[in-house]
């Protein structure tokens, strides 16, 4: 039997179709980027066009960003990414421990869908990761690359700017990392495309025998 819960408002379902396209035009110019050096070579993109579709992804994402953060801060999604220090890591490992045999062997979801949790463990831990720590370090240093003249000048004797493109290009690599995993994820609900399905109706809908 299967019952539909409305989980993804449409704001969080704007928001989050903005965020996925504009973070594969930022994964293309930006491994494009890191491929060329002078301003007409080419990689995937030529450079020059790269850094101006770079930019202006960034921008928009930043401005996409902070909508997230102020519709979660203001509406009751916000409460899907509260964790429990005292029991996160125990469910953590219930959560892994499904996902690593569990789920092989047409066991119960350890963490059933509910309108009052709609992440499992992992999945909120992961989410809470990347939205509240990668992408805010992934906009910071950005603007710190953009306008070169508020970074930091050096620290210990290393240059700024070359830390902060360090730090730039190290967290958008695990926020790519973080994508094509959280892609692989998301085909794991009651059929590979019931996910994705969701994303798009707003609907979660739960196959009460697994997920
Ligand atoms: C083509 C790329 C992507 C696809 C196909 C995709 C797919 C999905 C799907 C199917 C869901 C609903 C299932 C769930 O609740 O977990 C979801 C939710 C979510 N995705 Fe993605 N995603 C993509 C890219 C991204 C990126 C780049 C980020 C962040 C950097 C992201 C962050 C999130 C978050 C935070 C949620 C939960 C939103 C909420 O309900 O509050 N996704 N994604």
């Amino acid at each position: 039997m299967s019952h539909k819960l409305y989980l993804y408002p449409k704001w969080i379902r704007a928001w989050h179709i903005l965020n996925a396209l504009l973070f594969i035009i930022l994964i293309i110019t930006g491994i494009s980027m890191q491929y060329t050096d002078n301003i007409t070579s080419k990689f995937i993109v030529r450079f020059d066009r790269a850094v101006a579709m770079h930019n202006f992804a960034a921008a928009v994402l930043t401005f996409n960003y902070i909508i997230y953060v102020i519709g979660n801060v203001l509406t009751k999604n916000g409460a899907h990414y509260k964790i429990n220090r005292k029991i996160i890591f125990n469910q953590l490992i219930v959560q892994f421990k499904y996902y690593a045999w569990g789920m092989f062997k047409g066991h119960k979801h350890p963490f059933p869908v509910t309108e009052d949790s709609k992440f499992n463990p992992l999945q909120k831990f992961v989410y809470v990761l990347a939205m509240y720590v990668g992408m805010p370090l992934v906009i910071i240093s950005g603007i710190g690359l953009l306008f070169p003249e508020i970074t930091v000048k050096a620290i210990f004797g290393v240059s700024g700017l070359i830390l902060t493109d360090v730090l730039h290009i190290t967290v958008g690599f695990f926020l790519s990392i973080f994508m094509i995993i959280h892609i692989y994820t998301c085909t794991l609900g009651a059929k590979p495309f019931t996910l994705f399905k969701s994303m798009i109706t707003g609907y979660h809908e739960s196959d009460e025998d697994k997920h």
